[in-house]
């Protein structure tokens, strides 16, 4: 059967009915650190760390089996934790990160953006969590922060936090604010959210603050409002929800920044993953946020998520908002994605991203000297010459050490932010062309669109603030605990073990080392992290051959794999490389701690291991 394509930029042509939206008069918000931080130096670069889960109750050495969780009975969880395993982190763990960070970041890095779940996982019957239990952890937390990037109590790097699916009780489950938690973060929270935030933050979870004081914002979301699996909501199309305040309050906010020139971050825990078969987030809500982030494509110069726990990155479509599905007409049919999604989860997760990249539009060879025709057409399918059709949701790891404990530094383009560099002037926007009766203002205001002079945002195309790199820092445990060095910490094996001959535990000192960095890396090879450049390592790891629609590897008999892997032997360096880019992109989802057999096990043959 067709699908429906009557898409909003359809509308763009259909539609000439314009109607200005003008920008809600709203008193200018303070920053976080507004004096202590306008003479200091910006170093061009943020830490994004996320998922710490402290657990109280870890134990080293306790068993790592499911209705154990590294509480108690005998086995190999180690001293700063138990890595490739669903069991939560100990505080040995949490301080030796701060202490890391403290020694060897703290002074480098202009902001923290921290995604939540800075509490441990209700995972054993026998320990149940509760309300006190979770506030203390959140406070714990918040007391590293301030005792790393702060002085005496008080922030001196800003540090901006959002909520976390466990960080409520029972987890998964946000009624509308204000409500209990709304109330205990106001407080916990305190340090981070402005003065003039908090009223909106007690009503909905939701804040903003200056990280470069009127030049750079974070937005910091609730994205519990927005996830299928939060029975006490529903989406994102009704007015009654908050989920449609949230998308009202970030209008409103982002038309704000616009109009004073700014850009913005946005951040959230759970990111709006969705493939074929399955999504995080409510279809209503990932369909305004994808509208949303197509109209301020000026102003947000990237997002970062956390909740999945593995490193990969999400790009969404503007081409698929559709007026039915927006407005809530028709409900999509995607099942709600697991909040622990077991290694078969994982593996189709991934793989059905790989098939949604395999369709992506690819360039022409050697763009640069390809004929005229194919050029245009290439960019016509993009959305113009920076891929404006497309946004991006970077998901960073987690420090949880489900695989091994990992961090990330972003790096980002600081020139022309001198101290006395003028502040950028207010490039207006555009009414949006598609006010029509399918989608009025009975139901919601569209956004305005960035002015027809104004030039593609920070996420397009190379300026100030377009995000340059990462460095993805990992601690490699299995070292770290110093448990089973001889035999070698192969995931899972040793679930029955226990480290007989050393009854103490004898750690070494924790480290983060760079698991891989895009800037000097050989295989992502990216060149900044623009959505052109995301696009291309995208369309990369969907490269593969099938006959079926899915990647070869998982498809038919022996005969057939043998018969297509002489083929590519033939095909020869490009298959090999295409290979070996999806093989990087699974490895790093995992952190590095799957090792390569376990790998081809959960992805099929993957042909990706031949040299
Ligand atoms: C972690 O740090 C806290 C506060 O500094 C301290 O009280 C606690 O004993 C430390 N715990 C571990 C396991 O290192
Ligand atoms: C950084 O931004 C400036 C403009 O502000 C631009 O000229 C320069 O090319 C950018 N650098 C990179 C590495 O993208
Ligand atoms: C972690 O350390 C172990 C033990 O030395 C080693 O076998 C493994 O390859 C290391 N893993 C990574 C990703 O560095």
């Amino acid at each position: 059967m067709l699908r429906r394509i009557w898409t909003l930029s359809n509308l763009f042509l259909l539609c000439d009915l314009v109607k200005a939206v003008p920008v809600e008069q709203i008193p200018l918000q303070d920053s976080q650190l507004q004096t202590s931080r306008q003479q200091s130096r910006l170093h061009g670069r943020f830490l994004h760390i996320s998922d710490l889960h402290p657990d109280p109750h870890f134990k080293y050495h306790s068993s790592v089996a499911e209705e154990e969780a590294c509480h108690r009975g005998r086995g190999p969880a180690g001293y700063y934790g138990a890595e490739t395993t669903s069991c939560d982190s100990p505080f040995s763990l949490i301080n030796e990160t701060f202490r890391w960070l403290d020694e060897n970041i703290k002074d480098s890095v202009d902001f923290v953006l921290w995604t939540g779940d800075s509490a441990r996982h209700d995972n054993d019957e026998l320990l149940p969590r509760n309300d006190a239990e979770i506030k203390e952890l959140n406070e714990y937390c918040v007391n590293m922060f301030l005792q790393v990037f702060g002085d005496k109590g008080i922030l001196t790097t800003p540090v901006v936090p959002t909520w976390g699916n466990n960080d409520v009780l029972p987890h998964n489950i946000f009624y509308p604010g204000p409500n209990r938690w709304t109330r205990a973060f106001l407080d916990i929270w305190q340090p981070f959210i402005p003065e003039s935030q908090r009223h909106g933050f007690e009503y909905g979870g939701w804040f903003w603050t200056e990280v470069i004081p009127d030049r750079l914002a974070v937005l910091s979301i609730n994205s519990m409002y927005f996830a299928e699996n939060n029975a006490a909501v529903d989406g994102c199309a009704d007015r009654t929800e908050p989920g449609y305040a949230q998308f009202e309050w970030l209008r409103i906010q982002l038309a704000l920044l616009r109009k004073r020139g700014m850009k913005a971050i946005i951040m959230g825990h759970q990111a709006p993953a969705r493939t074929e078969s399955k999504s995080s987030w409510d279809e209503t809500c990932w369909q305004k946020y994808t509208l949303w982030l197509h109209q301020y494509r000026d102003i947000v110069v990237g997002t970062v998520w956390g909740h999945m726990n593995i490193d990969h990155f999400i790009l969404q479509d503007f081409r698929d908002v559709t007026i039915d599905s927006i407005s809530g007409r028709t409900l999509g049919d995607r099942a709600a994605m697991d909040d622990k999604l077991t290694t078969q989860g994982l593996t189709d997760y991934l793989t059905e991203l790989r098939e949604l990249w395999h369709d992506l539009p690819s360039a022409p060879k050697n763009l640069g000297t390809a004929s005229k025709k194919k050029k245009d057409k290439f960019y016509k399918e993009i959305g113009g010459h920076y891929g404006e059709r497309y946004s991006l949701s970077l998901v960073s790891p987690s420090l949880v050490p489900n695989y091994y404990p990992t961090l990330r530094i972003v790096e980002y383009n600081i020139s022309g932010l001198d101290s006395n560099s003028a502040q950028e002037k207010d490039l207006g926007d555009t009414p949006s062309p598609y006010l029509n009766s399918a989608i009025s203002e009975k139901s919601f205001k569209i956004p305005n669109s960035p002015s027809k002079s104004a030039p593609p945002g920070p996420a397009y195309s190379p300026q100030t603030f377009t995000w340059l790199k990462y460095a993805q820092y990992y601690a490699n445990l299995t070292i770290s605990n110093n448990d089973f060095t001889t035999s070698g910490w192969k995931e899972g094996k040793h679930k029955n073990e226990e480290p007989a001959s050393n009854p103490q535990p004898n750690p070494k000192k924790l480290t983060f080392e760079v698991e891989y960095d895009t800037a000097d890396d050989k295989v992502y090879s990216m060149k900044d992290l623009t959505i052109l450049s995301h696009l291309k390592l995208a369309e990369t790891i969907g490269q593969y051959k099938s006959k079926t629609g899915v990647p070869e590897e998982l498809d038919g008999n022996k005969r057939g794999k043998k018969k297509k892997k002489k083929k590519h032997k033939k095909k020869g360096k490009r298959k090999k490389h295409i290979n070996r880019v999806w093989h990087a992109f699974v490895r790093r989802a995992f952190v590095g701690a799957i090792d390569d057999a376990q790998l081809e096990d959960q992805f099929g043959g993957l042909s990706l291991f031949e040299e």
